[in-house]
């Protein structure tokens, strides 16, 4: 569909970290969609929104253009470029914010960590983590199932993956929850970063601990020993790697998971159809993360004037690409606004496009099917006390949830 306006000629108030956002994005981005594509907000300093499916996709596979990397400026405290609008904390992510040619080093030291057969290896420590958690709740018939379930599966197998004490899951998974969904001009968000600080500072004992041990099999011990281009990892490149995976490896999930788990309860035929029909799961999966699209959007950098449609972009113009937008873009689904557990093909762009696609993906895959299958095995009548639930204030960069209370018939543990 051809725009009416464009470019700066189409002002939104867009602001992906306010609470009207968490509430209106569908409407906001159909409107967008099909009366101002790509759009000018005013809001943390200016950037660009692109709303199209063809447009996200482009600029995210335009990496020379639209660039990741991020700078900070220690003497006057700014955060610069970085995938997040505003700014997030000055440390660089690993390898996320960063561009070729450095990218290409980057992601590939980790390539085979993340690799489809590497996460299938990790399915039955996965399984064995929803067993237990699970087994705490199933006789007394209630749970939250973001801190009883959701939660701390995805946190344990990233702990696991990273090398960090399984005992201090909660800890981590929390900081990392609160950075992501506080709104950064809140007053909250002080407190967030000072438990953000304690995560950085557990993994920098770790990384230095595991230095001095023979190599294990986790992330933090292969940082301590590995090289990348022929030199040791720096202790900062560590920490890059370690916050990047960890905010990917306990949120998204976690808010996969639980989006899933409200659908179902408010759809009950499609709850019976996916325990009738289990072989639907593949499907069902890519169609919530479509849908779901856990991770709503990133930003990038334009380091160059670029022409986009009609619109002028110039450098230093910053771009926001909501992947939840483009997930639901008419152009490209059959009735976006549905969820089809059996769509397929589904060429959803939830876990991103271009080169900085998620390395996670397989994993979260692993760790999605393990929840879900237990939970409509072992709690299949469960019920969702929706009125009690507490969505994420701030949804732009992962849509999550808070808590989300439910009751279900009680069962027996598995485990002695
Ligand atoms: C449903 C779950 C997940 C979703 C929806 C998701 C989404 C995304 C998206 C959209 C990107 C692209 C970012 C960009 O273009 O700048 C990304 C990148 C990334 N994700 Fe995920 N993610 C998920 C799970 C995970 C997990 C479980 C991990 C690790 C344990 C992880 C680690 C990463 C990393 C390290 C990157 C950066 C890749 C690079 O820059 O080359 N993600 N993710």
């Amino acid at each position: 569909m051809q725009s009416k306006l464009s470019g700066k000629q189409c002002p939104i108030d867009h602001d992906h970290e306010s609470r009207a956002y968490a509430s209106s994005w569908p409407d906001q981005y159909r409107e967008m969609r099909s009366e101002c594509p790509i759009a000018w907000s005013k809001n943390h300093g200016g950037y660009w929104v692109a709303s199209r499916y063809r447009d996200i996709v482009a600029i995210a596979q335009a990496s020379d253009v639209f660039r990741s990397n991020k700078t900070y400026d220690a003497e006057n405290d700014v955060v610069k470029g970085g995938v997040l609008i505003p700014p997030g904390t000055s440390v660089r992510g690993l390898p996320i914010e960063t561009d070729r040619p450095e990218w290409d080093s980057y992601r590939s030291f980790i390539n085979r960590k993340f690799a489809p057969k590497a996460s299938e290896v990790r399915r039955e420590r996965v399984r064995h983590f929803t067993t237990e958690m699970i087994d705490r709740v199933i006789e007394t018939g209630k749970l939250d199932f973001v801190h009883d379930l959701t939660g701390p599966v995805p946190a344990m197998a990233t702990m696991e993956l990273m090398g960090l004490p399984l005992e201090e899951w909660r800890e981590h998974a929390d900081a990392m929850h609160e950075i992501v969904f506080l709104p950064k001009e809140s007053e909250e968000f002080g407190k967030a970063l000072e438990r953000f600080n304690w995560v950085y500072q557990r993994c920098a004992e770790e990384f230095r601990r595991y230095r001095e041990l023979p190599e294990e099999d986790n992330l933090l011990s292969y940082f301590a020993h590995g090289q990348i281009d022929g030199r040791p990892v720096t202790e900062e490149e560590a920490l890059g790697y370690a916050l990047n995976i960890l905010a990917g490896g306990v949120d998204t999930t976690t808010s996969l998971t639980t989006h899933t788990l409200v659908y179902l309860y408010e759809n009950p035929e499609e709850r019976e159809r996916l325990i009738a029909e289990p072989e639907l799961l593949p499907t069902a999966r890519e169609e919530l993360v479509r849908y779901f699209s856990p991770m709503h959007g990133i930003a990038r950098n334009v380091v160059e004037d670029f022409d986009i449609g009609d619109v002028k972009m110039e450098a230093g113009d910053r771009v926001f690409l909501p992947w939840s937008s483009g997930n639901r873009d008419p152009e490209i689904f059959d009735e976006p606004e549905k969820i089809d557990l059996a769509r397929f093909p589904n060429r959803h762009i939830a876990f991103g496009a271009g080169m900085h696609r998620c390395i996670g993906s397989f994993m979260a895959r692993v760790m999605f099917e393990e929840m879900l299958t237990q939970i409509l095995e072992r709690m299949p009548d469960y019920k969702v006390d929706v009125s009690a639930a507490e969505r994420y204030p701030s949804v732009g960069t992962i849509n999550g949830w808070i808590n989300m209370p439910a009751t279900f018939t009680p069962g027996k543990k598995r485990l002695v």
